[in-house]
């Protein structure tokens, strides 16, 4: 009895202070809404595209809104300009997703970072004009069709991140307008074609890091491949590549079979994708060459176990066969490169570049560690005319010399160990290459950095070219000459860090001339700038000669050696009282020494003297006694002989 006293009056107190109660019947009218703008950020900003102005609800962690378990207690927000809504419900901790309220509206959801793990069912059947959906990073093992019960409109659905494994036919059965869906990073081991059939419009399918192990792509009969454009399965585990394996006259024009295991291709494998452009079969573990689609225009074939080339359509435009093991330049005979930009062919085992077939679009030429061991003849504008960048890095070049002319914009020559000196008119042929339109100056950027043999650059090595920056750092220089280059020409300054530089007189022009420049404009190629010899200033960084009046490096009493092996550098201005001072000092001290020695003197003297004549009067008071005693026994004599007798 008591009992339901006190429940009637708990009741009625929560009824009086107002809509706590969400209870049976009678107060479901005041039932708590949970206004999603007086916890979440609203505004009205431009779509992406920047055409129009959406109404846009963020709620994030930052947001502390209780009682958010299921979102079917929110109240979408008044929308007086009757925008589109874009609502996102980032991070909460959500685990379970309830049905959304009515709103016809919104069209973007996005509930990333949550845990979702279950929903009610049709949870978006009351929003019925949705067009993107995300669940990425969320718990989802299993999707069952009443998930997308009423959004047929939907085009993007991303449910990367999550934990799905399997599906089952008619999940996505709903989504006919879908046009990209994300499945990246689930637990996907085959490949979920009868599934996707319904998705007659998809464009774009990303199944990048699951584990999918096969690929037969043809044996589907709904065929939902026939209208894929860009397809992903990066990072999987697939092994081979066969006829089968894409279904004809396929719409594919951007296939990423990257990061796979795959070591099979078989000839044909591709020429059902007849509208490929580029091919992406980077690191996997291809080991013989297969036949191109001729559409294609990008081939990435780096770090493979290739050991020959494979025969590019025509309409080739980029090339990368980095890390394979080529031991030889293309046939010229056989392909035409007539479009070719970009060649990357760094890390193979090429020793000669001979190309005479002129390239006449290749902007880009990576040749970085192979085994060339002389700057390549064909390295010329002749045959390479429109080249601006060059990469020769890692080579076994002992000899730097361009025999031909050549115009270019960056030039690449890091990483050579074999490198000692560079000798005069080694650049002399280089020549830099300004945007003519832009009337730019015609100089080139020159990267020669860790070559850690490297200790000499003759002056004339850059006679008649010029330079826009030079990076000489990390190699075993310790002089370079004023002459080698006009260097306040740079417009992007010197890397000479990470270099012994020997701080002597041969070097002051560095402190006079180069110094101010790169302290005004690029300074942070000061901070590694370094003496390495003589002993005394080895570590020291030039920067500290900054403003000096005096040429520093000329003339070494600037500088002494302070406490712990650190140096105390006095400014030229104040240098000269201070040393002054030391003088007066070091006179004083050998004034009082001297003083001191001469008073030492003068009293030892006196103290001889003094001793000399105390010594002599003891003497004669001995005498005296002596005498006395004598005297005195001559007497006792005459006593005794006078008392004898
Ligand atoms: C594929 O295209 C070729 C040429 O365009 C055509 O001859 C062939 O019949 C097509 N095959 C299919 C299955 O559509
Ligand atoms: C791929 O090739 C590398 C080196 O040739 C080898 O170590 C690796 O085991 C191969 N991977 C597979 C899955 O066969
Ligand atoms: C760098 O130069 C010094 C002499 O200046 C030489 O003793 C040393 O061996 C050189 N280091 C390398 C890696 O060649
Ligand atoms: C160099 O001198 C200028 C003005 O003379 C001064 O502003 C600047 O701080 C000085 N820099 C250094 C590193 O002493």
């Amino acid at each position: 009895m008591r009992a339901i006293i006190i429940l009637t009056f708990n009741f009625l107190i929560l009824n009086v202070n107002g809509q706590e109660v969400d209870a049976d019947g009678v107060t479901e009218e005041v039932q708590k809404l949970i206004k999603l703008c007086s916890f979440c950020t609203c505004s009205e900003i431009p779509e992406i595209d920047g055409t129009h102005l959406v109404f846009n609800i963020l709620c994030s962690e930052l947001d502390r809104i209780q009682n958010v378990a299921d979102l079917d207690k929110i109240q979408w927000p008044e929308n007086p300009n009757g925008l589109k809504i874009s609502a996102a419900f980032e991070g909460l901790g959500l685990n379970t997703l309830g049905r959304l309220p009515p709103n016809a509206q919104v069209e973007t959801l996005r509930f990333s970072n949550n845990a979702i793990k279950t929903y009610w069912p049709d949870p978006f059947s009351d929003v019925p004009n949705l067009k993107r959906l995300s669940f990425s990073q969320n718990e989802l093992m299993e999707i069952t069709p009443d998930l997308f019960t009423n959004i047929e409109h939907l085009e993007e659905l991303d449910l990367s991140y999550n934990k799905l494994t399997d599906f089952n036919s008619l999940d996505f059965k709903f989504l006919r307008n879908l046009k990209r869906l994300n499945l990246q990073s689930n637990l996907i081991k085959k490949m979920p074609i009868e599934v996707l059939s319904p998705m007659i419009l998809l464009e774009d399918l990303d199944l990048s890091k699951n584990g999918i192990y096969d690929l037969l792509l043809q044996k589907t009969e709904s065929e939902p491949f026939k209208v894929v454009k860009r397809l992903s399965l990066s990072g999987n585990r697939i092994r081979s590549v066969t006829k089968e394996s894409f279904p004809l006259n396929n719409s594919i024009e951007l296939l990423d079979l990257s990061n796979n295991v795959i070591e099979i291709i078989e000839e044909n494998a591709f020429l059902t994708c007849v509208n490929l452009r580029e091919l992406n079969l980077g690191q996997n573990n291809i080991t013989f060459t297969f036949a191109l689609p001729p559409s294609l225009q990008i081939a990435i074939l780096k770090i493979n176990t290739l050991y020959h080339w494979p025969t590019f359509p025509d309409g080739i435009t980029y090339i990368d066969l980095s890390y394979n093991r080529l031991s030889d330049m293309y046939n010229e005979n056989q392909v035409e490169f007539e479009n070719l930009e970009i060649l990357n062919i760094g890390g193979n085992q090429i020793k000669d570049i001979n190309i005479e077939k002129k390239l006449p679009k290749l902007y880009s030429l990576d040749i970085s560690y192979n085994l060339i061991k002389d700057i390549p003849k064909c390295l010329s504008s002749q045959i390479l005319p429109k080249l601006e960048e060059l990469r020769l890095d890692g080579n076994p070049i002992e000899d730097v010399y361009f025999k031909n002319i050549l115009s270019l914009k960056n030039l690449y020559l890091n990483d050579m160990h074999k490198l000692v000196t560079v000798k005069d008119k080694a650049f002399s042929n280089v020549i830099g290459r300004g945007d003519e339109t832009m009337n730019e100056r015609n100089c080139f950027y020159l990267y020669m950095s860790n070559c850690g043999s490297l200790s000499e650059i003759q002056d004339g090595a850059f006679d008649a070219t010029s330079l826009c920056m030079i990076d000489i750092s990390k190699n075993n220089l310790t002089r370079l000459s004023k002459d080698l280059l006009d260097w306040r020409a740079l417009t992007e300054g010197a890397d000479l860090q990470y270099n012994p530089w020997e701080c002597s007189c041969p070097l002051q022009w560095m402190l006079d001339d180069l110094l101010p420049t790169l302290y005004k404009s690029n300074s942070r190629l000061l901070t590694e700038l370094r003496c390495g010899s003589p002993r005394g200033y080895e570590g020291l960084r030039l920067v500290h000669w900054y403003n000096w009046t005096e040429p520093a490096m000329c003339s070494d009493m600037m500088m002494r050696a302070g406490p712990h092996g650190t140096y105390i550098l006095q400014p030229s201005t104040d240098s000269g009282p201070k040393f002054n001072y030391m003088i007066i000092i070091l006179v004083a001290c050998i004034s009082v020494a001297l003083l001191i020695a001469v008073a030492l003197f003068v009293y030892l003297v006196r103290n001889r003297r003094r001793h000399r004549v105390r010594q002599a009067a003891l003497k004669r008071k001995r005498q005296t006694a002596s005498d006395i005693k004598n005297s005195n026994g001559l007497q006792k004599e005459k006593f005794g002989a006078f008392n004898k007798a």
